[in-house]
């Protein structure tokens, strides 16, 4: 009675301090005014005929649409039809609506796409150094842009494209389905994204985004394929999605190393519930490796977790620098997860030799409780740095199931932490506080324990 009475008022309480969004970013989703005027990419010339290239129609779409940015905005609708597209870029105040079977598809011809500049916070392309094919649906520096739909399809073919990377073929770093730059309130939902070429939606240096109920598939095999990367943003929502990829489903990341740290912009306030991921051979939620401006403050609740290399990772190694911390996940439901929980300082590659080898990464004040777990190999993986354990990692309420190949359970170095009621029983370094550091920003149910 006491306890629940406590609870109740943590939890107000939490919401009172996180007023301003806070770890809550879900529980204030905006609402969607419909656009004063629309019009449909057909007045444009464009043809869903699955052959034509309609990326002028989507040009000169956008450019007419911009005069409408002054007079609450409007609505570019794609009709049914398969609407074959190279990139192009939104304007603010805009809403892309694909009807159902609307399917925008990436022209597969690697050769005919702009190359635009790296992110300031990476200094180079992620996966070939200088440039980087620019994404198939950009936008900079814009305000208030919805990209939504009646569960129409953005797919981005990517077969062409995997090919190029797994042959070391690739001139610039591969090109994903969306792609939003410096640009807030932006809502992403109701649609299906199919087969990116690297990663599905990729807001940074975003404020304000919400990304609901959305599904986004790759097959397993495909490389480095992932699903939703808030990198360098903060006050974002990801909820009610489906996600399955080659790589990780969910990553949030804040830059690489001296270009990271210069640049400095966090990832923060991010929310992330009610999904189902699947991550082949990466992780369903990952933070890191590259996290060099920093990762605080989220809430992930409510989660199924299936048929993946590891569950939830930290991943992070010297020269970058920036810290993981105040992250709390709860409710936590794994199925068939080779390594559950991992936090690894030796993970990642450099952007070039000018990093510095000095610039420990932190990872600190992380919770993870309620969790239930089926048919996993390894329950927990910790290799911290020496010069910079893991530290206050608390574990609570978690219950892992081992397969018959399971030989190792915990392996555990440089991390001190809590636990309670976790089974099969931890490593000592886990059990070395006797309580729970709160998490303030947060506030959540450990607060009161
Ligand atoms: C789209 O925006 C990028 C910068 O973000 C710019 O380099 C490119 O020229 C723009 N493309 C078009 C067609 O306006
Ligand atoms: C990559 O560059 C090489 C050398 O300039 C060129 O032969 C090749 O066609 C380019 N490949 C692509 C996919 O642009
Ligand atoms: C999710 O999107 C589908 C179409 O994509 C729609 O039918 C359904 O109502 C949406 N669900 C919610 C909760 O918005
Ligand atoms: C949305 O479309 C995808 C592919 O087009 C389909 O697999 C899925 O079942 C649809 N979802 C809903 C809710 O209609
Ligand atoms: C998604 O679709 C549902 C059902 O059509 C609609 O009620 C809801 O407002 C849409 N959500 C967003 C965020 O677009
Ligand atoms: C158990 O999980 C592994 C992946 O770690 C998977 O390959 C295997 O098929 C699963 N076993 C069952 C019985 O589902
Ligand atoms: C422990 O976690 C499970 C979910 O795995 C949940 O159903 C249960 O209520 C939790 N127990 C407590 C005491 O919070």
């Amino acid at each position: 009675m006491l306890v629940a009475l406590l609870l109740l008022l943590a939890l107000s309480d939490g919401v009172r301090v996180n007023g301003d969004g806070g770890g809550r970013q879900c529980e204030s989703s905006p609402a969607l005014k419909p656009r004063p005027h629309t019009v449909s990419i057909l007045e444009f010339g464009a043809v869903g005929d699955g052959k034509t290239l309609n990326t002028i129609a989507f040009q000169n779409a956008i450019f007419y649409l911009k005069s409408f940015a002054d007079k609450g905005g409007a609505q570019l609708y794609v009709p049914t039809g398969t609407w074959i597209t190279q990139s192009f870029n939104l304007t603010s105040h805009l809403t892309l609506f694909l009807e159902k079977g609307a399917v925008i598809i990436g022209s597969q011809d690697p050769f005919h796409w702009d190359v635009v500049d790296p992110l300031p916070s990476y200094g180079r392309g992620v996966e070939v150094p200088g440039g980087r094919y620019q994404s198939l649906i950009n936008g900079y520096m814009l305000h208030d842009v919805v990209i939504t739909g009646n569960n129409g399809t953005i797919d981005g073919k990517g077969l062409a494209w995997w090919e190029l990377f797994s042959s070391h073929s690739l001139n610039h770093s591969r090109p994903h389905l969306i792609e939003l730059v410096a640009s807030d309130h932006v809502v992403v939902s109701n649609l299906t994204f199919l087969n990116a070429p690297a990663y599905s939606i990729h807001p940074v240096y975003c404020s304000n985004v919400h990304i609901h109920n959305v599904s986004i598939s790759a097959p397993p095999e495909s490389p480095y394929t992932v699903g939703i990367v808030p990198d360098s943003s903060d006050l974002v929502c990801i909820e009610d999605c489906i996600i399955a990829t080659g790589y990780d489903a969910i990553a949030l990341k804040s830059g690489w190393d001296e270009y990271g740290i210069a640049f400095g912009r966090p990832t923060e306030n991010v929310h992330i519930r009610r999904v189902h991921l699947q991550a082949a051979s990466g992780s369903t939620i990952a933070f890191g490796s590259d996290m060099s401006g920093g990762i605080s403050n989220v809430l992930v609740e409510n989660v199924h977790l299936y048929n993946s290399e590891s569950g939830i990772e930290f991943r992070t190694t010297r020269g970058r620098g920036g810290y993981m911390k105040e992250i709390m996940i709860s409710d936590i439901e794994m199925k068939n997860i080779y390594t559950a929980i991992a936090a690894s300082g030796h993970c990642g590659s450099h952007p070039d030799d000018k990093f510095d080898p000095h610039a420990l990464p932190l990872l600190d004040r992380i919770v993870l409780q309620d969790m239930l777990g089926t048919n996993i190999t390894i329950a927990g993986s910790f290799a911290g740095l020496q010069e910079s354990p893991f530290n206050n990692i608390c574990l609570s309420n978690i219950t892992l199931s081992l397969n018959s190949a399971s030989s190792i359970t915990w392996e555990c170095s440089n991390v001190f932490g809590f636990s309670d009621s976790v089974l099969p029983k931890p490593c000592p370094e886990l059990e070395t506080f006797s309580h729970c550091l709160s998490l303030p920003s947060i506030n959540m149910k450990t607060a009161v324990m």
